[in-house]
């Protein structure tokens, strides 16, 4: 039995170092996540700064890959925790947070994200989740660009948000 004992003792450690190595060469070999780096200037930036920098620093916002599903969670966590502003201010957040910072998969993205994440017509993210639906998905940001009505130049513009 003390015999086969040290056997056992080095192929355990020989499995544990080479999880090790896996892992780590796994680790080493992911895609770095595009983020936001700082709360980009476009409108309703003051009053997110003035909302909510009541409790926290606004840097908590970023750097971020939030998703906008996460965001919708966050904002909902912020109003329990006691954030507060009108109906009106509370909807200029959202849409400056969904606007700008949110990350969207547009295969898995419902109207309503796309509308917010776009800041477009709700006919406009229609046109949008109706091409994806008709050709089985988008696979790149040109496949995008073919919908008719949408602001290329927007698409530029939020294009290291998408995830395909
Ligand atoms: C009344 C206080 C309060 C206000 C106002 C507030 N927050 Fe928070 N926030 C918190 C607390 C407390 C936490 C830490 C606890 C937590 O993570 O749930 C937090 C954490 C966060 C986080 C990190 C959460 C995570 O899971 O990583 C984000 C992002 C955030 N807040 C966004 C916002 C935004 C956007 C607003 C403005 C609409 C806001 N907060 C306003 C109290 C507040």
């Amino acid at each position: 039995m003390m015999r086969a004992l040290v056997p056992v003792t080095v192929a355990v450690s020989f499995i544990v170092q080479a999880a090790i190595i896996v892992f780590g060469a796994e680790k080493a070999a992911a895609p770095q996540q595009p983020q936001v780096e700082t709360l980009p200037d476009a409108p309703g930036k003051q009053l997110v700064e003035q909302v909510c920098a009541t409790c926290h620093g606004v840097d908590l916002l970023v750097p971020s890959s939030r998703t906008a599903t996460q965001w919708r969670d966050t904002m909902g966590a912020m109003k329990t925790a006691g954030a507060k502003a009108s109906d009106e201010d509370w909807k200029t957040i959202v849409d400056y947070i969904m606007g700008n910072l949110a990350f969207l998969n547009l295969n898995k993205a419902t109207v309503e994200d796309v509308r917010l994440v776009f800041g477009v017509p709700e006919k406009v993210a229609q046109a949008v989740v109706a091409a994806r639906d008709k050709q089985g998905g988008f696979k790149t940001v040109d496949d995008l660009k073919q919908v008719p009505d949408l602001d290329q130049k927007r698409v530029d513009a939020i294009k290291a948000r998408l995830t395909f």
